[in-house]
């Protein structure tokens, strides 16, 4: 049975994992740095970038220990290449080139926001496609036309902030910790999500399907200082009102993705939503989706907890390719900042 190495250090996990080409997972390792990132409120390239170096051939020795096969029996390497931040895809990249060359095996590149897409075929064991897609991650919010895994069609992105990023940067203005969607998460369950209208930018055009967030973001800046004050930082906010600025954030962006997410499914004419990325790990987005799924009858496929963050299983979605005939060769190149 034909073995797949994927290695995935796209932003700051080193991740690998050994998939069949029938999709059994045969071992998978994510090392986490979010330990060291904690401390700067988001995650700092360079110090990423060197913590790939240090992790990526631990994690995949750890992966090959795991499933107790060797390198020598893999049949195909495969490796997130695009989008991400540029040192951290080299390593990867790099890795998995070296690996390739040196056992003679064809090499598979991955977008990173595909594969995400495709951590819920994972999930579900089961064929997803045609679906709408909707990554929601740190660095990107993008909508897909799903046809099949190979024919991914970009419907709207946003035009600047990502989700995952306007809810870590609303954490830091509100003092909670890193990563702030789970911060953002936990502070608006005592809180009011209609205590502060907050915009919902581009959620009511009819003609796009991107999403903007900064708008949002300046506009909880101005809820905490008021007019006339800079620094959010020095404001000292009650327990309550964290609670209900961020339940009022978190309602704002909830809305501006199941609105988008909806209107893509009419247009697409769609019945499937297939969420993924960590932003997905929101629970009232997640009871939020699922009222509306079953309000329309839509199939909905949210990925689960440790299939949402950046993990190397969803990068299976190279054994789609292999099976097509598409591979790379040794010119492949990390591209950080394609959207596609
Ligand atoms: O997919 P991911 O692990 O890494 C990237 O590729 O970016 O996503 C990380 C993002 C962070 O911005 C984090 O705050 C957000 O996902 N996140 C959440 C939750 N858990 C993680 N956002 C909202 N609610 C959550 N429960
Ligand atoms: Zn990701």
């Amino acid at each position: 049975m034909p073995v797949f190495l994927t290695i995935e250090t796209t932003c700051d996990e080193t991740a690998a994992a050994l998939v069949t080409d029938q999709l059994e997972v045969l071992a998978s390792v994510v090392a986490s740095q979010d330990k060291l990132h904690q401390q700067y409120g988001g995650v700092v390239p360079e110090i990423a970038s060197r913590a790939h170096v240090e992790r990526i051939l631990p994690v995949i020795h750890e992966t090959v220990q795991r499933a107790g096969i060797s390198l020598a029996d893999i049949d195909a390497v495969a490796v997130a290449y695009t989008p991400g931040l540029a040192g951290s895809l080299l390593v990867g990249v790099t890795a998995a080139k070296t690996l390739a060359l040196a056992l003679g095996k064809p090499l598979i590149g991955i977008n990173h926001l595909q594969a995400h897409i495709y951590a819920c075929r994972m999930a579900a064991g089961r064929d997803v496609f045609p679906c709408v897609g909707l990554v929601i991650s740190g660095g990107h919010t993008c909508l897909y036309r799903c046809r099949d895994p190979l024919d991914f069609e970009l419907l709207g992105t946003t035009i600047d902030d990502a989700a995952g990023e306007a809810f870590d940067k609303v954490a830091v203005m509100l003092g909670l910790p890193y990563p702030g969607g789970p911060s953002i998460q936990k502070a608006a369950e005592k809180g009011d999500p209609h205590k502060y209208a907050f915009p919902r930018a581009l959620l009511d055009d009819p003609n796009t399907l991107d999403f903007s967030f900064s708008g949002l973001k300046t506009a909880v800046r101005y809820a905490i200082t008021g007019p006339g004050r800079h620094d959010p930082s020095q404001v000292k906010l009650s327990d309550q009102e964290v609670a209900d600025l961020a339940a009022s954030f978190q309602e704002a962006v909830v809305d501006c993705l199941v609105g988008k997410s909806f209107r893509a499914l009419e247009i697409t004419g769609f019945h499937r939503l297939c969420v993924g990325g960590g932003v997905a790990a929101n629970k009232r987005l997640r009871t939020r989706l699922e009222e509306e799924a079953a309000r329309r009858n839509v199939d909905l496929v949210i990925a689960p907890l440790k299939l949402c963050t950046d993990n190397a299983v969803m990068g299976a979605i190279a054994v789609e390719k292999w099976k097509a005939g598409v591979f790379d060769d040794l010119y492949l190149d990390a591209e950080p900042g394609v959207v596609r």
